[in-house]
């Protein structure tokens, strides 16, 4: 069951001329929040540190993979011409119902690098369909969720050619695509927890594909509530692929993988123990190291707002006053999520709307919670 997989298993070989003509699927692939984080990567997408994250539940991507088998076989033309136009895989992109060219490149970019492994994806023109639960412009990154659904419906095609494949190898495959669209996404798979990177404490853990949590989660971090407040809802002045490779001469960037492994071994024992003090520990830091990345790369940036420190310091100042066990995480942006045990959730959004609201833009935020994974929609 946990086999570890090879980036030649990936390979696609079945080159039968017996192909489905046409058909769709469609899949609904929830965001995730990490919890040790991943910065820092290498050519291909190979992470400098692992990292783990709970799934989520509310905010997903709902994206219908549409394929019709071309005239020409497209593989056989790329063998013979050099014409680059021809090598593209030929689709088209509609999000929220409206056709999105501006999306293309990203894609076409995401669709050639994976095409060595999915090479029937030539044979076929696509469409996209996609929309998300979240509001677009709202900084919570989409790249997690969509590159996720788009690896899964590649996958559900690649198993109508491969119909004995196992679940096993189709979830290892598709986050091991999803990987190569953005390194998080391959953390969007499965639920409840995902680690993704090597670490020596977890079996099965691997840079090429994200696992489940192989251990037992103790009840503490069953149904754990995460409501993600909406500070600024803009696009980031620097987006995360920029900031991954400003950690390529980082002056800390040896220690902070190393202490990303650290934290991963106590974040271990802690899911496992239900030590929630030891939780709230770990994962602010993790957040707050992040961010000093930020601002000790060079040339440095600041992702967080005044809005963002001011929840922080709500949130300490609740904690000391209540003894809660609510704790905060952030992403590469402005917004905060706001982490606590499900028997705490009536005092902790009482606390959100009479204490927090008031920093966030329009008062908007989304209530979220640990989620089970992607799922096909029939
Ligand atoms: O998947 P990317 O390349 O957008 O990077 C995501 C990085 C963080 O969200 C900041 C951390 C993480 O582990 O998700």
């Amino acid at each position: 069951m946990n086999k570890m997989l090879t980036e030649q298993d990936f390979i696609f070989k079945n080159n039968s001329e017996d192909i489905p003509k046409k058909g769709s699927f469609t899949w609904k692939t929830p965001s995730n929040i990490a919890l040790v984080k991943y910065w820092g990567k290498r050519d291909p997408q190979i992470p400098e540190n692992p990292s783990i994250s709970f799934t989520l539940d509310a905010c997903f991507t709902m994206t219908t993979l549409e394929f019709s088998k071309r005239e020409t076989r497209h593989f056989e033309l790329d063998s013979k011409s050099n014409n680059e136009n021809l090598k593209q895989v030929q689709f088209d992109i509609y999000f929220e119902g409206d056709k999105k060219d501006d999306f293309k490149p990203k894609i076409q970019k995401f669709l050639q690098r994976i095409k060595q492994y999915v090479p029937f994806i030539s044979n076929y023109d696509l469409v996209i369909r996609s929309r998300n639960s979240f509001p677009h412009s709202s900084g919570i990154a989409s790249s997690a969720s969509g590159m996720s659904a788009l690896a899964l419906g590649i996958m559900s095609l690649e198993k109508e050619l491969n119909p004995n494949m196992t679940d096993d190898y189709f979830n290892k495959k598709a986050s091991f695509l999803a990987r190569l669209g953005s390194g998080s996404a391959s953390r969007s798979i499965e639920g409840e927890l995902v680690v993704w990177g090597n670490h020596n404490d977890i079996q099965g853990s691997n840079d090429l594909y994200g696992i489940k949590f192989p251990l037992t989660i103790h009840n503490n971090f069953k149904n754990y509530h995460d409501t993600i407040l909406l500070v600024d809802k803009g696009e980031k002045q620097v987006s995360s692929t920029i900031g991954h490779n400003l950690m390529h001469k980082h002056p800390f960037a040896e220690k902070r993988f190393e202490q990303a492994h650290q934290n991963l071994s106590q974040l271990s024992t802690i899911l496992q123990n239900g030590n929630l003090k030891g939780f709230i520990n770990i994962v602010e830091s993790e957040a707050l190291t992040l961010h000093a990345m930020m601002l000790t790369s060079n040339p440095y940036f600041i992702l967080m707002k005044p809005n963002t420190l001011s929840i922080i310091n709500k949130i300490w100042e609740f904690r000391t006053q209540t003894n809660s066990n609510v704790c905060f995480t952030l992403d590469a942006g402005a917004n905060v999520h706001i982490l606590f045990p499900e028997k705490e959730k009536q005092s902790v959004h009482q606390f959100i709307e009479t204490e927090l609201l008031q920093f966030c833009q329009n008062n908007h935020y989304i209530c979220d919670r640990v989620g089970f994974g992607a799922k096909q929609i029939k």
